[in-house]
C-alpha cells in the first residue's frame, strides 16, 4: 500500500521562552484512511521558510510507531526566527532521497500551508504534495485534510503518475501503445483531453506538464475551487492549457459540446453503482461525437460494484483495445503482503474499430 502523511490537526504556533513551538497529529494512512504504517518508521519533521524550500530552519526526528492510528508531537523552532513565514514539511528519510527524481513513494510526504513563526497561529486544513515527473516538472496538489472524497488524492491518480512516465520511455509496457504514441503525437499536435471526476485534478495536470495538450479538468461543484488552485500552481508544458469546469454525469454532456477530444482520463471514479451508470452515458455521449477518442479509465479494485461499470461499459459498445496492471509502490509486512496495482483500461468504441465499408 502507498501511505500518505496526514494531518490530523494541522501546525499550531505558541512562543516559548526561547523557541516557536509549532504542534501538530499526524498519521501515516492509506488514501482511504482505512489502515496506518505498521512498522516504526522515523518521520523527519521540517520547519521550512515560505517560498524558500530549501530554507530549513529547524529539523526535528519523531517516531512513528507500529500500528498507532497518531502521532502528537511540537517542533522546536529556535527564537531568532520569531516573525518569518514558514511551512512544516513532514517526511521520511527514504521520501527525502527519492525526491528530485520521479518516483512514486512509499510514504508521502505533507506540507503544510503557509503560517507566522510568532504565537497562536493555526494553519488552514489544507496541505500540498509534491511529486517530480520525469522532465523533472513538479506536481503539486493542494488537497484537503479532511475527509471529502473529491478532495484529496487517490492511489489510481499516483498510478497515473506511472502510467505516463512509462508510456513516454523508450520502451512503454505493453498495454499502453495507444496512450504512448498519442503522447508522442503531441509534439507535432496539441491534444484535446477531457478528465472526468478529476478530484485535485492529479492525473490531467501531470499529462498536461508532460504533454502538450488543452485539458479541461471536470468534476462536481464542490471540487471546484480546489482544482483552481491546483490549476494556479501547476507547470504545464509550454503549449499546453489547463481550465476546469463543472460537469456532472448525472446531468451528461450539454449539446453544445462538439469538442473534438482525443483522450478522456477516468482516474479513481467507478466505485459507486449508481454514479457508475451515469459515468457510463456520459463516455458514450462524448464518444457518440468523436468517435476516435481513446478513453483511459485507471483504477485500484476495491469493491465487487466495481464489474459493474465493466459490464455496462461492454453493454454500450465500449471495447477494451488495451490492458496493463501497475503495481504501486509497496512494503512488505506480516499484515500487508499483497502488491497493490492500479489497474488500467483503454476503450474505444466498437463502431470505430469496425473498418469501414
Ligand atoms: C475517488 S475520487 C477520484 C478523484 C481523482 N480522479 C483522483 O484519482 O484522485 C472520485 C471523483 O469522482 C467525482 N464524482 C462523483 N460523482 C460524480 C458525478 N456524478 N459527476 C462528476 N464527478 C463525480 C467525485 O467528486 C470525485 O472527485
Amino acid at each position: 500500500m502507498v501511505h500518505y502523511i496526514r494531518f490530523l490537526r494541522t501546525p499550531q504556533t505558541a512562543t516559548g521562552k526561547k523557541t516557536v513551538d509549532i504542534a501538530a497529529v499526524v498519521a501515516v494512512t492509506t488514501d482511504l484512511g482505512d489502515a496506518y504504517y505498521a512498522q516504526n518508521i522515523d518521520l523527519v519533521v521540517e520547519v521550512v521558510e515560505a517560498n524558500r524550500p530549501h530554507g530549513i530552519l529547524h529539523t526535528q526526528v519523531v517516531t512513528w510507531q507500529a500500528s498507532s492510528r497518531a502521532l502528537k508531537f511540537t517542533a522546536n523552532c529556535p527564537g531568532k526566527y520569531t516573525s518569518r513565514s514558514a511551512r512544516l514539511h513532514v517526511t521520511t528519510r527514504a521520501t527525502q532521497s527519492a525526491s528530485g527524481i520521479m518516483a512514486v513513494p512509499v510514504i508521502l510526504d505533507v506540507w503544510s500551508d503557509i503560517f507566522t513563526l510568532s504565537d497562536k497561529q493555526r494553519t488552514e486544513p489544507i496541505v500540498e504534495r509534491q511529486l517530480v515527473l520525469p522532465n523533472k516538472s513538479r506536481i503539486r496538489m493542494w488537497e484537503e485534510t479532511g475527509d471529502s472524497i473529491a478532495r484529496h488524492v487517490w492511489d489510481a491518480g499516483l498510478g497515473f503518475l506511472m502510467y505516463f512516465s512509462q508510456a513516454l520511455s523508450s520502451s512503454p509496457a505493453e498495454g499502453m501503445s495507444r496512450l504512448a504514441s498519442l503522447m508522442r503525437s503531441s509534439k507535432v499536435r496539441r491534444l484535446k483531453v477531457l478528465e472526468l471526476g478529476a478530484g485535485c485534478g492529479i492525473a490531467g495536470m501531470a499529462f498536461a506538464q508532460l504533454a502538450k495538450c488543452d485539458m479541461l479538468l471536470t468534476d462536481l461543484e464542490d471540487a471546484q475551487e480546489i482544482l483552481g488552485n491546483n490549476i494556479r500552481c501547476a507547470s504545464p508544458l509550454a503549449g499546453s492549457t489547463l481550465r476546469s469546469e463543472v460537469l456532472d454525469w448525472s446531468t451528461g454532456v450539454d449539446d453544445s459540446c462538439n469538442a473534438n477530444y482525443d483522450l478522456v482520463l477516468v482516474s479513481d471514479c467507478i466505485y459507486n453503482p449508481d454514479s457508475s451508470l451515469h459515468l457510463v452515458e456520459t463516455l458514450r455521449q462524448l464518444a457518440t461525437r468523436t468517435p476516435g477518442v481513446l478513453i483511459l479509465v485507471g483504477f485500484k479494485r476495491r469493491h465487487e460494484a466495481d464489474t459493474i461499470f465493466f459490464d455496462r461499459m461492454q453493454q454500450t459498445d465500449f471495447a477494451i483495445v488495451e490492458q496493463v496492471n501497475i503495481p504501486l509502490p509497496h512494503t512488505f509486512t506480516d499484515h500487508d503482503a499483497d502488491i497493490p496495482t492500479s489497474e488500467f483500461y483503454t476503450y474505444q468504441l466498437q463502431s470505430a474499430l469496425s473498418p469501414r465499408t
